[in-house]
């Protein structure tokens, strides 16, 4: 297993939409194993593989609780359902030193595939469901800082800019 490295907006691989995994193989299986590592290393609670410069559908997790480690491995994952609405402060491995509140749904199902092929149909509330749904959203080229207000959007930009973001 190896830490990888991280790429941070303004990357342009953050803003790609990825491709759908078509064939679940050793390389794969690797690539998910070293992002769960980098993501407990960072630390994180969830890593999707634009951010580690890989334009496919994968995205690994563990939105639950510290000292219980269940890790998740999503391929092709999609949001086949969702309701209710829910916010928290988000923050992001690839846009470091900035945080910001996010509207997402309370309630999703997500469609994915496992490492050993299975269909797998997973329904989560509230703080994995936020997770997911960040996640997923590296899968379609969106970042966090691309659903805040076009106020705080700029505020951030203008920080960047500067360099005067929290070093964290
Ligand atoms: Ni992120």
């Amino acid at each position: 297993m190896s830490i990888l490295n991280i790429d941070v907006y303004p990357a342009l691989v953050l803003k790609r939409k990825t491709e759908k995994i078509l064939n679940i193989d050793d390389h794969i299986r690797q690539l998910a194993e070293d992002m769960l590592e980098t993501m407990y290393q960072a630390p994180g609670v969830g890593l999707a593989a634009p951010q580690i410069g890989h334009s496919i559908s994968l995205v690994v997790a563990d939105p639950g609780e510290k000292d219980k480690p269940s890790p998740l491995i999503l391929i092709n994952p999609e949001i086949t359902a969702h309701e209710g609405q829910t916010g928290i402060t988000e923050g992001c491995l690839s846009v470091p030193g900035y945080t910001a509140e996010v509207v997402r749904h309370q309630k999703i199902i997500v469609k994915a595939y496992t490492l050993d092929e299975k269909e797998v149909e997973l329904t989560l509330e509230d703080f994995p469901a936020i997770v997911l749904q960040h996640e997923l959203d590296h899968l379609h080229g969106i970042l966090f800082i691309d659903r805040i207000s076009r106020l705080k959007r700029n505020i951030y930009d203008r920080k960047l800019k500067k360099g005067t973001l929290d070093q964290s």
